[in-house]
């Protein structure tokens, strides 16, 4: 039987910069999705690359000193090692500098323009240089910037090729309103009422003021719009009117597009438009997501909020990452990204929920069988309802990947493993393990445990392929025991199956350390704002005083001996001082800045003649200089290591 193709794609990516968060988004659902569809048995091409044309890549690469290509190799590189470190299992990479996607850039150009939807005449209008978008004064924004980045666009003019898009707006209206091509659809109302309703505008397809693009071919000195050249990569990448690959026919029209949307325009109008103006069949399915946020923002480079992938991926393992990324996102709704939101999941959902029902469960096996369960079985109360649980699984998860619920789809294979949890505790076979006229449903209860992981991890490794094998080798499941089709089966693994005790799959995070930490390496991570740091506010100067004045403050060197966090405070550090005097116990308003490991060892300033106050019901004795950053932040006077401690300032 020939398998049934899937098209998937990823937009592709700017390479002007290095990949956050936000890129893995869109790569990492995709991939979870090609991974669940070539499970089911489908064909999947799943195709993700770079967009790497445009003023803007142009621009950086002259600030960089190197060539445009220079330039986006080296970015290109970054991207692919991200994916491989996500194990993104994409089938094909395309780059626009690609010389088979030019040439198919360049031959669409031209039939658009012989079959009479591509006419020459003049832009003047508004350009975002960022966005690398075109917008009339009434898409503008209420301060006349952007609307999508909402940053200052330029008037520009010049000779330009230009699409009609007016043939195509009716037929546009009905793909998003009556048909399940958008996902979710609530949002072709933004899009009708817009941009369809008020007119489509023609579409300025060639440039002329820069020159890194795709040449049109038939008139020196036009590049092709970036965006005509990106979107038609979903065709390029298949072999249209290339001889790269043979696969148009087979796979094209695209089974699903998914991006952010930000993007959703180009992907919801002038795509469309660009099929119909070819005589092409349009995609099934556009999925359009919302953003990762970081404090409420779009995360991205130029706001200095990226978090990186690498760093979290390095710390927690690529599926931990997969995971928290895939789980927070609804369709339709931007995600806050936070530290402690991922934690928190990485600890209850995978290192107590799913990572412990493993361990438990195979370490009793191990504990009760010596690894290997006994044949005979004792059917028992609850034993019915779990196996429903876990066999209702499988269409519900169908029923949710056509809607690209990947999020909605996790919370139901994670409700199956807190019911399995659940089970133990309610089977308790630590007390039935105290008899040994219980062996026969011990092994009932363990086996039943077995089927459950196996029967949740099968869909779960599209979302987290690493980790579930490591599961399938720990209770004994072979590849055809994890087949697909086998996930709603129960009793696939063999009566007397042996398992095998494994490292710990997710360990336990120590939350509040591992925010510190973190916060910390990301803070270290952003690229420096200085253009945009705030002036420092100067504060007025104090009243006059005479050096006998001053020579009332005994300000000393001491060195920090030890130092603790203050239990029940955010902002207080408990500091233990050597002052040549004995010593002292200091307490200071600073730990949002700075952790005891920060200031062990180091010599600090020290009000040594301050009355002795409590603060949180601990005692100081004397105070430690500090200074403001503009920003707000607190930064501690050190003093020059060579001076001795009990030094006194004069
Ligand atoms: N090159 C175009 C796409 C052309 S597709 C024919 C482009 N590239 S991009 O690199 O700027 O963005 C690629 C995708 O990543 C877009 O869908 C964009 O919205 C998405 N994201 C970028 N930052 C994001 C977040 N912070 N959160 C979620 N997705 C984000 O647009």
């Amino acid at each position: 039987m020939t398998k049934k193709p899937y098209y998937i794609t990823t937009p592709i990516y700017y390479p002007s910069g290095n990949p956050h968060i936000g890129h893995c988004y869109t790569t990492t659902a995709c991939d979870t999705i090609a991974r669940y569809r070539r499970m089911q048995g489908y064909d999947v091409i799943f195709l993700t690359g770079t967009d790497e044309h445009g003023q803007k890549i142009e621009q950086k690469a002259a600030e960089a000193g190197v060539t445009p290509k220079e330039y986006v190799d080296e970015i290109v590189k970054v991207f692919q090692s991200l994916w491989k470190r996500m194990n993104i299992s994409y089938d094909r990479y395309i780059r626009t500098t690609d010389d088979y996607h030019v040439e198919t850039v360049q031959k669409i150009f031209r039939m658009l323009y012989d079959k009479g939807y591509i006419y020459k005449g003049e832009y003047k209008g508004k350009y975002c240089t960022p966005c690398e978008s075109f917008w009339t004064e009434s898409q503008l924004d209420e301060n006349g910037c952007c609307p999508e980045c909402h940053r200052a666009v330029i008037e520009a003019k010049e000779e330009a090729y230009f699409m009609k898009m007016s043939p195509f707006a009716d037929r546009i209206e009905a793909l998003l309103t009556q048909t399940d091509y958008l996902q979710p659809k609530t949002r072709a109302v933004e899009l009708v009422n817009n941009f369809i309703r008020p007119g489509l505008e023609d579409l300025c397809v060639s440039r002329t003021s820069f020159t890194w693009g795709i040449p049109v071919d038939f008139d020196e000195g036009h590049v092709v719009y970036v965006w005509v050249d990106a979107l038609s990569n979903y065709i390029s990448a298949l072999g249209y009117v290339n001889d790269a690959y043979q696969d148009f026919d087979e796979y094209w029209p695209a089974d699903l597009h998914m991006v952010a949307k930000d993007i959703m325009r180009f992907h919801a109008i002038t795509w469309p438009a660009i099929l119909m103006a070819l005589d092409l069949p349009l995609p099934k399915h556009l999925a359009v997501h919302g953003w990762i946020t970081f404090n409420g923002q779009k995360m991205s480079k130029s706001l200095g909020n990226v978090v990186d992938p690498f760093l979290l991926a390095d710390r927690y393992g690529a599926d931990a990452v997969r995971y928290h990324i895939l789980r927070e996102m609804a369709l339709g709704a931007d995600s806050s990204f936070s530290n402690e939101v991922m934690i928190q999941r990485i600890n209850s959902d995978l290192a107590n929920g799913l990572g412990n029902l493993v361990s438990r469960t195979v370490a009793m096996v191990d504990k009760y069988f010596g690894g290997t369960l006994i044949e005979e079985r004792q059917p028992g109360e609850f034993d019915a309802e779990l196996v429903a649980a876990a066999e209702g699984l499988k269409p519900r998860l169908e029923e949710l990947l056509e809607k690209t619920q990947l999020n909605v789809m996790l919370s139901e294979i994670f409700q199956v493993v807190s019911r399995a949890n659940k089970y133990i505790d309610e089977t308790m076979p630590w007390i039935l393990a105290r008899d040994p006229e219980n062996r026969a449903r011990l092994a009932t209860v363990l086996y039943h445990l077995l089927e459950m992981i196996r029967m949740i991890t099968v869909p779960l490794s599209a979302f987290m392929p690493e980790t579930m094998l490591k599961v399938w080798e720990q209770i004994g499941a072979t590849a055809a025991e994890t087949a697909y089709e086998t996930t709603a089966q129960f009793g696939v693994l063999p009566a007397n199956v042996t398992v095998h005790k494994g490292e710990i799959l997710f360990p336990r995070i120590d939350t509040e350390k591992e925010i510190d930490e973190l916060n910390q390496l990301i803070l270290a991570s952003q690229p420096e704002q200085t253009p945009e740091e705030p002036a420092y506010k100067l504060q007025p100067l104090a009243e006059e005083i005479t050096i006998k004045d001053f020579a009332k403050t005994d300000l000393r060197v001491a060195k920090v001996t030890a130092c603790e966090k203050v239990k029940k405070s955010k902002k207080l550090l408990r500091l233990e001082l050597d002052d040549g005097m004995g010593g002292r116990q200091v307490v200071s308003g600073i730990a949002p800045w700075y952790t005891p490991e920060d200031l062990i060892g180091k010599k600090i300033l020290l009000v040594a003649n301050l009355k002795p106050a409590k603060l949180c019901g601990v005692e100081s004795n004397g105070m430690i200089c500090a200074a403001d950053l503009p920003n707000g932040d607190v930064r501690v006077i050190f003093p020059d290591e060579a001076l001795p401690v009990g030094a006194k300032v004069r």
